[in-house]
């Protein structure tokens, strides 16, 4: 697997000194609060969710959500069906969303809006990276891990054709490991 990288964008100790600084925020943020409810957007946020919590010091909820674009053509269109729903009540809570990666932003702009119409008491985005040259919406980050160029990037929960999730650190693959009709080259 680690011949098909090209090259380490975040190794593994820039996320876990990242996920430190982050959870030490979150735990500031939100240590008056009893009710927060973190949501992590399958599957890309799994490894980034899972060790982030670690770091929130409060006794915090977790649920998932998984969401699918109508098809790769129509991913421009923002209509996003869901696959898995929240198992959790979210009126009245303060929710975290957790995301891997913010690209044109539509994923997240329609979860934002569904989970703000179950009324909790407040919503806010955590994402591990941010690409805003790539946004199509408007998207207020509030805990952001990095910013990267407009590269395609695996590892750490992002695949390529579902693989590489597994990967401990943020590469970039190889150009002759990505099928022609993927690859920006
Ligand atoms: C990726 C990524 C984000 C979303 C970002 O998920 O994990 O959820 O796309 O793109 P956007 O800002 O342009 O909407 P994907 O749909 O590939 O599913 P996955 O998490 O299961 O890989
Ligand atoms: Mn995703
Ligand atoms: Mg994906």
């Amino acid at each position: 697997m680690l011949e098909d990288i090209k090259e380490i964008l975040i190794t593994e100790e820039e996320i876990k000194n990242k996920l430190r600084e982050l959870g030490e925020k979150i735990t500031r943020d939100y240590k008056d609060k009893d009710n927060v409810l973190v949501v992590g957007v399958l599957k890309g946020a799994v490894l980034f969710i899972a060790d982030l919590i670690r770091h929130i010091q409060l006794p915090v909820q977790l649920d998932f959500m998984a969401v699918s674009s109508y098809g790769a053509s129509t991913k421009s269109s923002g209509v996003v069906r869901i696959l898995k729903d929240l198992d959790e009540e979210v009126e009245g809570k303060h929710i975290l969303i957790v995301e891997d990666i913010i690209d044109s932003g539509l994923t997240l702009s329609y979860l934002y809006s569904m989970l703000k119409s179950r009324k909790p008491a407040s919503i806010k985005i955590c994402t591990l990276l941010d690409k805003p040259s790539r946004r199509k919406v408007d998207i207020e980050v509030d805990y952001l891990g990095f910013e990267i160029p407009d590269l395609f990037v695996v590892g750490y929960g992002l695949d390529y054709n579902e693989k590489y999730r597994n990967l401990p650190f943020i590469g970039i693959l190889k150009p002759e490991v990505v099928k022609p009709a993927d690859n920006p080259d």
